[in-house]
């Protein structure tokens, strides 16, 4: 084709993956194209533009190593995880899933339920219970929950020195109820990494790079779906500016002060025990 314009252009690109053999990559490839075009076209890109494009992925690539991805930060602020996570919804009865951030490793201390992650954790210390069940209600009896979350400063293990190796973190199995409790400490909102591109891409905009306080969760079972998604204090201030929009109205739980006697005896060294309550159904 010598004879290449703006108006053949996207049809030559995509027919140059023609011979692709996987006809869904074909196919996601040559859509690709067409909307990548087409955002030139809408936004009449500029030279200076584009290259201002390419150097943020350049700096996106040289802050990215195994253990930080610019670029899974990058799919987060620009919703296209949650859309993905959204998309990829089955049931309504189904807990949604949501991000699943960049400070989870596989690995994470086998307990049995109900498993303390207190040990001498400061902050507020809360039990977080609840059962997984399938999409009738029935229990997942010896469902895998892994489970992870921030310290009371704000920082995950991995960010913080002062804090032991797998600090707040744990892998346990449902009971034949399909029921876990897990004995933490109420989690702390914090904002993004923001020494990256996408950091000053944050401060450009005047974007709030705050995420609201969470717990994280993968749960799996032979069988279902595996869910990973994150559960929400019902009183954090940034439940409605989530940086990375992971929150959804059902993942949204109030930590209230514990009633039940068997609980208040098992904690008993601790002052002003909340508990966090919900169940994980999985599709
Ligand atoms: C997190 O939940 O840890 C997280 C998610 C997305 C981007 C940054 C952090
Ligand atoms: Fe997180």
């Amino acid at each position: 084709m010598r004879n290449t314009s703006s108006d053949n252009l996207t049809a030559l690109t995509q027919s140059s993956f023609d011979q692709l053999p996987d006809q869904r990559l074909q196919f996601i490839l040559k859509t690709f194209v067409a909307h990548l075009h087409d955002f030139a076209r809408d936004t009449k890109l500029t030279h200076e533009e584009w290259r201002a494009g390419l150097h943020f992925l350049h700096q996106a690539a040289a802050i990215t190593d195994e253990s930080r991805s610019e670029f899974s930060l990058m799919s987060d602020v620009f919703g296209l995880s949650s859309l993905i996570d959204l998309l990829a919804m089955g049931s309504e009865k189904a807990t949604p899933g949501s991000n699943l951030g960049p400070f989870h490793s596989r690995g994470s201390p086998v307990m049995q339920s109900p498993a303390n992650l207190l040990r001498n954790n400061p902050g507020q210390a809360a039990i977080f219970r609840g059962k997984v069940l399938d999409l009738k209600g029935k229990p997942i009896a010896g469902a895998t929950v892994d489970f992870w979350q921030n310290a009371d400063n704000g920082l995950y293990w991995q960010q913080d020195p002062e804090q032991p190796q797998d600090n707040l973190r744990c892998m346990l199995h449902a009971q034949e109820d399909g029921s876990f409790e897990i004995a933490t400490i109420r989690p702390k909102p914090y904002t993004i990494p923001m020494d990256g591109p996408v950091g000053a891409m944050f401060v450009q905009s005047k974007r709030s790079p705050w995420r609201p306080a969470h717990l994280h969760l993968i749960v799996e079972a032979p069988g279902h779906r595996t869910l990973v998604t994150e559960i929400f204090d019902e009183e954090d201030p940034y439940l409605d500016t989530d940086a990375v929009f992971g929150v959804r109205e059902v993942l949204v739980a109030q930590y209230k002060p514990v009633v039940d006697p068997e609980l208040l005896k098992r904690y008993k060294d601790h002052d002003h025990l909340l508990e966090v309550k919900l169940d994980l159904v999985l599709e």
